[in-house]
């Protein structure tokens, strides 16, 4: 199946010497993810995007916003429905520090498909692209959205594009291009569960500390392990756009209720990741946009 002609070279424990093959059509994902954020500009958090250009300043359908349960729409909608999430991805599975965020592109499964969304208000079936990450400091929470005006110390995007678009430069120019699922993450001293999915990717961050490196997760992982146990039938869903540039309206977000909580020890590591700069590369979030009266709906269970 993997037809690469690149081979890595990993060693592991310091003794044992792998070589992991890396499949053409992952590597090409990589250096495309990485493509576009080239071609999106340099750009950085100091000003939490107040300084952004373009779209970004003159859009009327930014992302974040505050999700505003009294304000929203309660809907009975379809559930999301998660398709291949729980079929195991390809090896080897690359976490890259792009400067912006630990970004994982997400290969195929074993067995060769993509793993997709549908349901909600989701106009299609949406193939998982991409993960990623905003976080704040030390002493302040840094998720994108705010929940009833709360913020939560994490959040995760999990970037989706839409089946019949056959690009992500493609997918950005439409308004039904993109899906993404927000999960609010809390941390927490003790865990009763454990999210062995999460955790393979937060153990590699120490490796990816620089600007531009990247590290091989370890063992094996499927895109439901990303969302732990959280409740998935309740979610806030609008239209909106990329929250970093350029800020493309092309997503229809889907954003969580439920709160993964997550141990402080694995939080902890992203405050340590380095930007272009070699500054801290914390606070990495856009400041809350206005809705401009676009109809936030509110999907509950037992509708
Ligand atoms: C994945 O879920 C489907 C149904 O949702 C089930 O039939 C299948 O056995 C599951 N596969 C794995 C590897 O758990
Ligand atoms: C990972 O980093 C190494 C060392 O900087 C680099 O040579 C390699 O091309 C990178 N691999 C990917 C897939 O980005
Ligand atoms: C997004 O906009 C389209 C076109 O206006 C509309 O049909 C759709 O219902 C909207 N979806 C959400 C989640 O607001
Ligand atoms: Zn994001």
């Amino acid at each position: 199946m993997i037809t690469s002609s690149l081979w890595w070279l990993l060693t592991i424990l310091g003794s044992a010497v792998a070589y992991i093959e890396i499949s053409e059509e992952y590597l090409t994902s990589i250096k495309q993810d990485a493509a576009d954020d080239q071609a999106a500009g340099e750009y950085n958090y100091d000003e939490q995007g107040d300084d952004w250009q373009g779209t970004c300043q003159t859009g009327t359908a930014q992302s974040p916003i505050d999700l505003i349960f009294s304000d929203a729409k309660i809907v009975s909608i379809p559930r999301l429905r998660f398709n291949y999430y729980n079929q195991t991805l390809r090896t080897p599975l690359i976490i890259t520090n792009n400067g912006h965020t630990a970004n994982m592109v997400i290969p195929l499964t074993r067995d060769g498909t993509r793993p997709y969304i549908n349901g909600g208000l989701l106009p299609g079936d949406f193939e998982v692209q991409s993960v990623h990450f905003h976080w704040g400091s030390r002493n302040t929470k840094g998720s994108e959205h705010a929940i009833n005006y709360e913020r939560y110390d994490v959040e995760m995007h999990i970037v989706h594009k839409n089946t019949k678009y056959a690009t992500m430069g493609d997918a950005t120019l439409n308004p039904d291009g993109l899906a993404v699922l927000g999960i609010m993450m809390r941390s927490v001293n003790r865990l009763s569960t454990r999210n062995y999915g999460l955790n393979k990717i937060f153990n590699q961050l120490p490796k990816i500390v620089e600007y531009n490196s990247n590290a091989t997760i370890t063992g094996t992982l499927n895109v439901g392990q990303l969302l732990g146990n959280i409740v998935t039938g309740e979610f806030y869903t609008y239209n909106g756009s990329l929250t970093t540039p350029d800020c493309a309206e092309a997503v229809t977000w889907n954003v969580f209720s439920d709160v993964l909580d997550f141990p402080h020890r694995q939080i902890a590591k992203l405050l340590n990741l380095q930007d272009s700069r070699k500054r801290p590369l914390i606070n990495n979030y856009r400041s809350i946009q206005d809705t401009n009266d676009r109809e936030i709906y509110y999907r509950a269970l037992n509708l």
